[in-house]
């Protein structure tokens, strides 16, 4: 058995009465989150407290950790330095990230274990050393195999991705973190969360024909945007839920981080007993079952939503159009209806040149069984694919399931190449091969993330997101501005064809088969095992503690970049091939926000260098501005750090010594990734203060020696000409976080 059960037993035995005591405290209805919150408060004592939703800091205790290869190395050797000898809960680490897609699963699986076997070797020994479980590459994508084996309705876990509200599809209050966090969690520390405002999205209806989970939440991405979510938590209710499989549900969770939502839960029903049976989880189904009601929000709640969520958005099932978003940002909406006039108004290239699906969003039995039905309509009909397709199955489970029922051959039949159970194209492990790498080109996934160069490292590249089905039915047309729903196809006898509306089996019939799942358990003791990492090594480096803050004010500091537009942490912190990077912070540091905009001179990785007055790569003059004791500032716009967990966006700016990112406003998980790390996450009080900057600009931040919650500080500007500019920027740090500033990072709060 992959996970504890008799911690299962012990937490439904007492999840109930936690939430009852603080109904009875609160005395009042609860919301689905706000029970499971409530369940997880670190101090009991604090069960009753009405706490201030988007003000009050609050310390929970969350049931489990789980890490991703890319971020796992940075999280587990910052876990290495708080001298520990196991995890304080149980957690797993999962072998996704590192793996390329180039010729498919037989040819690229050898391959990444040995280019990553250092690294891999690493995160198995950690593992084994501290009590981790461990997944192997190949197993699957951490959110699904996390799905597969670990989520529990009413339980709390955090994750080193973004993805992890995945989990929110079983009923879980499971929130994306960086790895310092992971830290807190794994050493039995308290894990502090502002408390999250409500979100309540009400789903009537159900869904037919084309239309899949996915488009639930394409639709309120274009509703909230790529902001509206930040500091919330999105829980959705109403009858439309029960009708959503426990896989349907999952992937509209995943990609509520796209809306920047702390996470997204559905409430405990049926299908999530389906699902917990089918995947060999009985006993949690009817421990579930049992405390049914302390799993959903109180009738109450149901019955007048308005009195208790911040926000209530409705959304009907039954007329949901199948949707289309992007390019190069997920708020990007579309009905499918309207989509080819968008195309066309706008000039994206109308031919679709690859699809892509699956991954940790699309790849459940239900996705991939939905899309195969089209691939079979491809001869049934006698059509031709127009265009290759790919498949990232999310999970060797959910792959030896779709083998063994004829869907992996299904894909074959129309040319799909079968990649590895991981992330590939998703986080631009993509070896495409394409003619012209300059020419613009449009591809569709049934991703959740399309920002720019995200799949193939190409910013050339428009990708925009749909359903497996609509991804597949587009593939299949090689054209973008094609409609299932409406348009036909001319097959090889020249005769006009529509496909019918894809079919699928939500579980399947059969139940789950899977020959070697991937895991490798823990061993019981592992203080004995020694976990080695080469001085000479390229990809893994021992961490250095930063040093505290000296005390003094920050005077004068160069503008290093003052970045127009979006900054994601891809932006900051790019993937692809710098994954490789992952576990060594000097070498990563190179790529330190090589794809911002630079605000004076609209290129990216080229800014000015006050020492040498040349202009060079962002991380190049950083060093610079290092090596002679200077520390510098980043001024961003919105959203700053939107995007992943990956904390690297945090952690190499704090090694080559940046102090301070001065923005409009930040993503919740980077701003407190760059509390962790000892960084200034600064906002600008008047946003318009952002056009006062000027490229040779030196910035001093003044009202340190008074850090206080609430307290404003100051930013005084000196201009080339001698002239002087101050304003206000704010903060959000409490009294701890201005500890974690003053101890230099919170890790060295930990350890002191
Ligand atoms: Fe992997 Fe993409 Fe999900 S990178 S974890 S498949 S968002």
């Amino acid at each position: 058995m992959v996970y504890d059960i008799d911690m299962l037993r012990k937490f439904y035995a007492l999840y109930p009465e936690r939430v009852e005591k603080a109904r009875k405290k609160l005395g009042r209805a609860m919301t689905l989150a706000e029970k499971i919150l409530y369940a997880h408060l670190y101090d009991e004592a604090n069960e009753g407290l009405e706490f201030r939703r988007g003000e009050d800091y609050v310390n929970f205790r969350p049931d489990r950790v789980a890490m991703q290869d890319a971020t796992a190395q940075m999280a587990l050797l910052q876990f290495m330095n708080a001298g520990k000898s196991a995890s304080a809960v149980p957690a797993t680490v999962h072998c996704d990230h590192l793996i390329q897609a180039y010729k498919g699963a037989g040819v690229d699986l050898p391959a990444a274990c040995e280019a990553n076997s250092e690294v891999y070797d690493f995160l198995k020994s950690v593992a084994a050393k501290y009590g981790l479980g461990f997944w192997r590459p190949g197993a699957g994508i951490i959110h699904q195999v996390v799905l597969e084996n670990y989520a529990f309705p009413g339980g709390m876990m955090v994750g080193t991705d973004s993805h992890t509200p995945n989990a929110g599809g079983l009923g879980m209050i499971a929130i994306g973190v960086g790895g310092a966090d992971a830290v807190d969690v794994m050493t039995g520390m308290e894990w502090e969360l502002k408390m999250p405002k409500l979100i309540g999205v009400k789903l009537t209806g159900r869904l037919s024909g084309w239309a899949a989970p996915k488009d639930v939440i394409l639709k309120l991405a274009g509703i909230l945007t790529v902001k509206g979510g930040t500091n919330a938590i999105i829980e959705y209710f109403g009858e439309g839920t029960a009708s959503l499989s426990a896989t349907g549900k999952a992937t509209i969770c995943n990609m509520g981080a796209e809306v920047g939502a702390t996470t997204s839960v559905f409430p405990f029903d049926e299908e999530m007993v389906r699902y917990l049976r089918a995947t060999g989880r009985d006993e949690i189904a009817s421990l579930a079952e049992a405390c049914a009601d302390c799993l959903r929000a109180d009738d109450a709640v149901v019955n007048r939503p308005e009195g208790y969520y911040d926000r209530l958005i409705e959304i009907d099932l039954s007329s949901l159009e199948p949707y289309i978003n992007g390019p190069f940002t997920p708020d990007a909406a579309c009905p499918i209806s309207e989509f080819a006039a968008k195309v066309k108004a706008n000039g994206y290239p109308q031919r679709m040149e690859v699809g892509l699906i699956g991954s940790c969003t699309n790849s459940s039995y239900q996705d991939l069984s939905r899309a195969a039905s089209l691939a079979r309509q491809v001869k049934s009909k006698g059509l031709k694919m127009a265009s290759p397709l790919i498949v990232n199955p999310g999970s060797e489970q959910v792959y030896c399931t779709a083998k063994r029922d004829g869907m992996i051959a299904d894909f074959e039949a129309v040319g799909g190449v079968i990649m590895t159970n991981a992330c590939g194209p998703c986080i631009g492990q993509w070896k495409r091969e394409t003619d012209d790498n300059t020419r613009a080109n449009s591809i569709v996934t049934s991703f959740n993330r399309n920002f720019a160069k995200r799949a193939d490292g190409n910013p050339n590249t428009h990708a925009f997101v749909a359903s497996p089905e609509l991804a597949m039915a587009l593939t299949i047309a090689g054209d973008l501005c094609f409609n299932p729903l409406t348009d036909t196809l001319v097959n090889e006898q020249g005769e006009a064809v529509k496909l019918d509306a894809p079919q699928g089996e939500t579980l399947p019939e059969r139940g789950f088969t899977v020959d070697d799942n991937g895991y490798v358990a823990p061993v019981t003791d592992g203080g004995d095992i020694e976990v080695t990492i080469r001085p000479d090594s390229a990809r893994l480096q021992k961490l250095q503690p930063f040093a505290p803050w000296d005390g003094k004010e920050l005077t004068d500091m160069p503008l290093l970049i003052k970045v127009q537009g979006k900054c994601t942490t891809d932006h900051i912190s790019m993937a692809g091939a710098w994954l490789r990077f992952r576990g060594h912070l000097e070498n990563i540091s190179d790529n330190m926000l090589m794809g911002a905009v630079n605000a004076f001179n609209g290129k990216t990785n080229c800014v000015w260098n006050r020492l040498t007055g040349g202009y060079e790569a962002v991380s190049a003059v950083a060093k610079q501005y290092k090596a002679a004791g200077i520390p510098s500032i980043v001024v961003a716009e919105e959203n700053y750090g939107e995007g992943s967990s990956r904390e690297h966006a945090a952690m190499e700016p704090r090694f080559l010594n940046v102090r301070v990112i001065l923005a409009k406003s930040f993503a919740r998980i980077h701003e407190t990734n760059l509390k962790k790390q000892g960084m200034l996450a600064l906002t600008f009080a008047n946003k318009a203060d952002y056009d006062k900057i000027q490229e040779h600009d030196r910035i001093s931040i003044l009202g340190l020696k008074d850090f206080a919650p609430g307290r404003p500080l100051y930013a005084v500007i000196t201009h080339d000409d001698g002239t002087t500019e101050t304003f206000e920027v704010l903060h959000t740090y409490n009294e701890m976080q201005i500890g974690w500033f003053k101890a230099g990072a919170a890790l060295n709060k930990v350890n002191s």
